[in-house]
């Protein structure tokens, strides 16, 4: 299982429940405050784990152990009892490593005998061993030179299709920053490293790595479909946009889930391209734009006051999102199922919602 960000954070697991009477489980857990998610008919959900500090991603080690990256603290390593059905719980607890600096990335090699994981400055490695739940060594850095304000999470993702490959996800300043127009920033965009050909120094974001896009303002969620290696992000989009003087932030722009190719040499002619931020943004609500021309759902417009080069013919020149979702959603992560047909998108939501949805894809 990849990261499931917003699981994580409530400490619920949510599991398809086809066929499973909802049996008894003797270690029920009950949240601490009134808040209790509400299933879709088909799913369960079940607390697993308490007493977590800020926990950000979760992964399985290859002994079964679901490792926790909690943010300021650093990897915890659970060893879970598995009751039958829904009913998992903890049986023991083990610090992996302690390290405050770390605040949101985890991800394991394909061997299992590397973790990685990140802070705002940069991604680490440690050899990992999944029996004991132990590193042996002291961190190396992989990909440095990441650190700035405001969105300091640096997503990582390891491919499962091309081995070595390791993602991350950097997003920008800023609600909008103005440095993401510049290639050379390295804000807002996801890159891709290869960790077989790395050297005692590691990797620098802004000038080592293939970039799989750019302009993608905050992507959290980086995932690979299972069969055709393609790679996908669902990026948090701008915050109180306005079009020519012109408040429409309410239902605008959309949340995005882009698509950037593959990993494995085959060439899609958007990979590494520009999907827009800081000047181009996905309508959800094109009625609410003024002077929307053709624009429809998910169409890239332009906001602030358009001029002779920003515009939204311009806008229709950069990458478009493959899904819009409704404006403020916030995505945080994005799962497939194994065949490939099916995912799951974590939204941590605004006031008014907060949800996990499945897509048919
Ligand atoms: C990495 O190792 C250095 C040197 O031992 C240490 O100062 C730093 O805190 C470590 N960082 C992490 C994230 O473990
Ligand atoms: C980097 O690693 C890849 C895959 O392991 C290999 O094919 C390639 O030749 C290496 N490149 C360099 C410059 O070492
Ligand atoms: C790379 O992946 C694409 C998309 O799944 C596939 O069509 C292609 O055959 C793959 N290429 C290789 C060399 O495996
Ligand atoms: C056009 O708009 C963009 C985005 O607001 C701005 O950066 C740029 O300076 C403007 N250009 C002109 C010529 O006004
Ligand atoms: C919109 O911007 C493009 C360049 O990005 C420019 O060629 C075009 O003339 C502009 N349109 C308007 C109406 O200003
Ligand atoms: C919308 O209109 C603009 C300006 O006429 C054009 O450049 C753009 O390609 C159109 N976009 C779509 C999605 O049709
Ligand atoms: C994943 O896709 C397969 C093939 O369509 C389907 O049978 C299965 O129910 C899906 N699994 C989950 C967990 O949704």
């Amino acid at each position: 299982m990849s990261p499931v960000t917003l699981a994580a954070l409530l400490g619920f697991f949510f599991v398809p429940a086809w066929g499973q009477s909802s049996s008894s489980c003797s270690s029920t857990l009950t949240p601490t405050n009134s808040i209790k998610p509400s299933i879709a008919s088909g799913y369960q959900a079940a607390l697993v784990a308490t007493g977590l500090t800020d926990p950000r991603s979760i992964e399985f080690d290859s002994a079964g152990n679901l490792l926790v990256i909690q943010a300021g603290v650093g990897i915890e390593s659970l060893q879970l009892q598995d009751n039958g059905g829904t009913c998992v719980s903890v049986k023991s607890k083990k610090t992996v490593v302690q390290a405050s600096a770390l605040n949101h990335g985890l991800a394991l090699s394909q061997d299992g005998k590397t973790i990685y994981a990140s802070s705002a400055e940069a991604a680490y490695s440690w050899k990992y061993d999944s029996a004991s739940s132990t590193v042996s060594n002291t961190n190396m850095s992989v990909v440095t030179g990441m650190n700035t304000d405001d969105h300091t999470t640096r997503t990582l993702f390891m491919s499962q299709k091309v081995d070595g490959i390791l993602l991350v996800s950097r997003g920008s300043t800023s609600n909008i920053d103005p440095l993401a127009e510049m290639l050379s920033s390295g804000h807002s965009q996801i890159k891709a490293f290869n960790l077989n050909n790395i050297t005692a120094n590691g990797y620098d974001y802004d000038t080592d790595g293939l970039r799989l896009g750019w302009g993608l303002r905050n992507s959290v969620g980086v995932a690979e479909h299972p069969t055709t290696g393609g790679i996908f992000s669902v990026e948090n989009s701008v915050d109180q946009a306005t079009r020519d003087g012109q408040d429409i932030h309410e239902d605008n722009p959309g949340e995005e889930m882009n698509f950037h190719g593959y990993l494995n040499g085959t060439q899609y002619s958007a990979q590494g391209s520009n999907y827009g931020y800081p000047y181009c943004f996905a309508a959800w609500a094109p009625s609410d734009i003024p002077d929307n021309g053709n624009l429809t759902v998910g169409s890239q417009f332009a906001i602030g006051t358009l001029n002779n080069t920003i515009n939204d013919t311009y806008c229709a020149e950069q990458t478009p999102p493959r899904l819009t979702f409704e404006a403020h959603m916030a995505p945080l992560d994005l799962v497939f199922n194994n065949s490939g047909n099916e995912g799951w998108v974590t939204f941590h939501g605004s006031w008014y919602v907060n949800v996990l949805y499945e897509l048919e894809v």
